[in-house]
């Protein structure tokens, strides 16, 4: 088995070798031994507009998850290729909407509401789900834009169905005046629309999908840490759940997070309810803050743990050898559609 040095050693030479040739996003809940690697850091979004951007790089070696691949290989030109270092890197929540499920809701929506609900989707689904919504004119969001984009759907269309974090469509539309009654569930399970109170005046159909991650931080994570240490501030990404949201300090995106504990004061107190790698990092980063996780047994994302230096070393030394695997190639239909939801939102990012 090949020792650390080793395959850093290894990923460093062929960095060096392939110049801007390669280039390597890598998204902040990676592990620490794979981001000291990425040519650039972010969140979805970020990641997003950088692939966008770079028209130089041959090779673009994702270090991320599946629908982040897919995305990067959206946008990108047809002889940029993407890959993905372990095929395995996939994203729960995006497995919770499938095209089939989708569809059948999309045509039961139809019925009840003819022509008044706009698609939107998390950019934390497949290629398949944003070629569905840029068909159905609708646009993808992210958990820095969320807001901005659904307050732009709702200029277009009475209602929106918002796939497939249910708790990111809630805390968004929650903060935008929407009440929760107002809110139905879709539930693909069942394929049935789940609401108390009047159907006319539903206006946010939120896809009964979740990150197994963020749906780990509970109302009890919040109530003992405000027990034992009332002075600690909590701040949380909105994929959790709203009671949680609703009971913390502050809520945000990855990006919003990694901003406010950096210009927090010297000093000052966090509990963060995030994936454990980041929250590890922003700890060493900032040992002048006291900083825990809002859920002291949290783990890692385990899809994102999936990319680790020997499957990065694997991957790139593939493509310098011109053997190359793991290439994330999306149908080209597929890619047209999803690239228009893309563009709306990158229109207004
Ligand atoms: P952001 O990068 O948009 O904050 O999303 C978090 C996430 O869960 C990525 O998988
Ligand atoms: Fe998917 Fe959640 Fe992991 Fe992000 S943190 S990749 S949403 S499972």
């Amino acid at each position: 088995q090949a020792s650390t040095e080793d395959l850093e050693q290894r990923v460093r030479g062929v960095k060096e070798r392939m110049g801007s040739r390669l280039y390597l996003p890598g998204h902040h809940y990676q592990k620490d031994e794979v981001i000291q690697f990425a040519d650039d850091r972010g969140d979805s979004l970020k990641l997003a507009q950088l692939s966008a951007d770079n028209h130089q790089a041959e090779a673009i070696v994702f270090c991320g998850v599946h629908f982040m691949a897919e995305t990067a290989d959206i946008l990108t030109k047809p002889e940029q290729k993407v890959y993905l270092p372990d095929m395995r890197a996939g994203c729960s929540m995006a497995d919770m909407a499938n095209i089939d499920q989708t569809e059948q809701a999309w045509q039961k929506l139809m019925e009840l509401f003819d022509d008044t609900i706009m698609p939107l989707t998390y950019v934390n689904s497949t290629a398949a789900i944003k070629a569905f919504v840029g068909k159905n004119n609708g646009a993808t969001v992210t958990s820095s834009n969320a807001e901005r984009m659904v307050s732009w759907a709702f200029t277009q269309k009475e209602r929106i169905l918002f796939l497939p974090d249910q708790h990111l469509g809630r805390n968004t539309a929650y903060n935008l005046g929407i009440p929760l009654e107002q809110m139905a569930v879709w539930d693909p399970i069942i394929n049935e629309l789940i609401y108390e109170g009047s159907i006319e005046d539903i206006k946010v159909i939120l896809w009964k999908g979740h990150c197994s991650v963020h749906e780990n931080f509970t109302v009890q994570n919040v109530h003992q840490l405000r027990e034992e240490s009332p002075d600690m501030n909590i701040i949380v990404h909105p994929e959790c759940r709203r009671e949680v949201v609703a009971l913390s300090d502050d809520a945000g995106s990855t990006n919003h997070i990694i901003n406010t504990i950096e210009n927090a004061p010297s000093g000052s107190s966090w509990a963060i309810g995030t994936e454990m790698n980041l929250v590890n990092r922003i700890i060493q980063e900032h040992p002048d803050k006291h900083i825990i996780s809002l859920n002291p047994n949290m783990c890692p994302c385990l899809t994102m743990n999936r990319i680790d230096l020997p499957h990065l070393a694997w991957c790139l030394e593939s493509i310098e050898n011109d053997e190359p695997h793991n290439v994330i190639e999306v149908d080209a239909n597929i890619a047209r559609d999803a690239k228009k939801a893309l563009d709306r939102m990158l229109e207004r990012a």
